[in-house]
């Protein structure tokens, strides 16, 4: 087969690019080693910026989220026992929704099904070749769901193939930036009704804890762990204890409570992979970048990038810009810089760490007062959770 982009990953992030760029009447081909029931049952997360959902329906994917989602205009901050407001409409005029992953992935599929993508999902054994060099020839092989071997030759190769990313090996001279955290997070789904209108995001001596929603019959929420906890050695009763310990306060707030429907322990870790080209390569989202989970930036920020990855393949293929996917790696990685540091930032303003002093704790609550107190601060974590402006 022929193409002109070979994408490697057929979640959001290749999705979306191959929806930009089929807008650009530009050809791509997407693989991916899973099955499209697996991606849309494997629960992520929730909260999408206000540009992502811009990008979701101005680009014509779909309207859904509008429909079917909910407009969040703040969080609420939990410590000491009582919860502080932060309202973005007042502090940046901007807003926040709850899409789960899930059905960010339903439309993009059903978009792109819809414009006649070529999508080829169940595949096994992929192989990425001929990127660099004097003479690229950037070709994907792979052994399709009907056991029939394929080679797909393309200008292109994007990496959208997440955190086990096999791309991200071909960039030679790469740079890897790693931070591990001594903690990780216990997600669980949960059928109860919710237990308020927005977001709760609580420090407590117990360690961090998140409620989130889904739907008005099923809840989803999180409990920072040990790295190493086993979530089936958990009962329903010992998941409600923990976490009504942590939401625990003066204010009269109840945590509405119910069968837990799944648990697992997430993964937790910073990483990004520099420069996010190379030769006729590109990559995108987790492939090149990671953020731990708390403030919702790993989708947001993989939407980011092929938002300006589809304009740089546009100028590559169309206009014959060399520099282009150079200028692509450079002002993706501003943002995941600004990422990292927010993500970093809600991580150690909200969770407990073992051996931590005195002082560092008071030290925290005092952050946190900081942020609660001053529209200062506030604007600042408002800002970050509903997106910086695109650029
Ligand atoms: C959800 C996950 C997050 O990491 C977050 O910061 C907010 C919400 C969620 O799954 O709903």
């Amino acid at each position: 087969t022929r193409t002109e982009v070979a994408v490697v990953g057929g979640g959001p992030a290749g999705l979306m690019l191959s929806h930009l760029l089929h807008l650009a009447g530009i050809d791509s081909v997407v693989v991916d080693h899973r099955r499209v029931a697996e991606i849309e049952s494997t629960h992520r997360a929730g909260i999408l910026e206000r540009d992502s959902v811009r990008l979701l329906v101005d680009s014509g994917v779909s309207d859904r989220v509008l429909r079917e989602g909910h407009e969040h205009e703040g969080i609420d901050l939990r410590f000491g026992g009582r919860s502080h407001r932060v309202d973005f409409s007042t502090l940046v005029g901007a807003s926040c929704w709850l899409y789960p992953q899930t059905e960010v992935f339903v439309d993009l599929h059903a978009a792109r099904v819809r414009d006649g993508g070529d999508l080829r999902y169940g595949v096994s054994d992929t192989a990425v070749g001929g990127t660099d060099g004097p003479d690229p020839e950037p070709t994907v092989t792979f052994v399709d769901a009907e056991g029939r071997r394929q080679r797909v030759v393309a200008d292109l190769v994007v990496g959208a193939d997440g955190s086990r990313s096999i791309c991200r090996a071909l960039v030679a001279g790469r740079r890897q930036h790693f931070r591990e955290y001594p903690f990780a997070w216990f997600g669980v789904l949960v059928e109860a009704p919710p237990s308020a209108p927005e977001l709760i995001y609580a420090r407590s001596e117990r360690g961090f804890a998140l409620i989130s929603q889904r739907t008005d019959v099923v809840q989803r929420m999180y409990f920072q762990c040990d790295p190493t906890e086993d979530a089936a050695a958990w009962s329903d009763d010992r998941i409600w204890a923990e976490l009504d310990a942590r939401l625990a306060g003066d204010d009269g707030f109840t945590l509405q409570q119910g069968r837990v429907i799944e648990r697992t322990v997430l993964p937790f870790r910073s990483f990004v992979q520099a420069p996010m080209t190379h030769g006729r390569l590109a990559l995108a989202g987790d492939a090149a970048h990671t953020v731990p989970p708390t403030g919702a930036k790993g989708l947001n920020l993989a939407l980011s990038d092929v938002r300006l990855l589809a304009e740089a393949v546009e100028r590559l293929l169309r206009k014959d810009d060399d520099g282009a996917l150079g200028a692509y790696s450079d002002q993706a990685l501003r943002r995941v810089w600004r990422a990292q540091h927010f993500s970093y930032w809600m991580t150690t303003m909200l969770h407990r760490v073992d051996g931590a002093s005195e002082f560092d704790e008071l030290r925290q609550l005092g952050e946190l007062q900081g942020i609660v107190a001053s529209p200062h601060g506030a604007a600042y974590l408002a800002e970050g959770y509903t997106g910086w402006p695109n650029g």
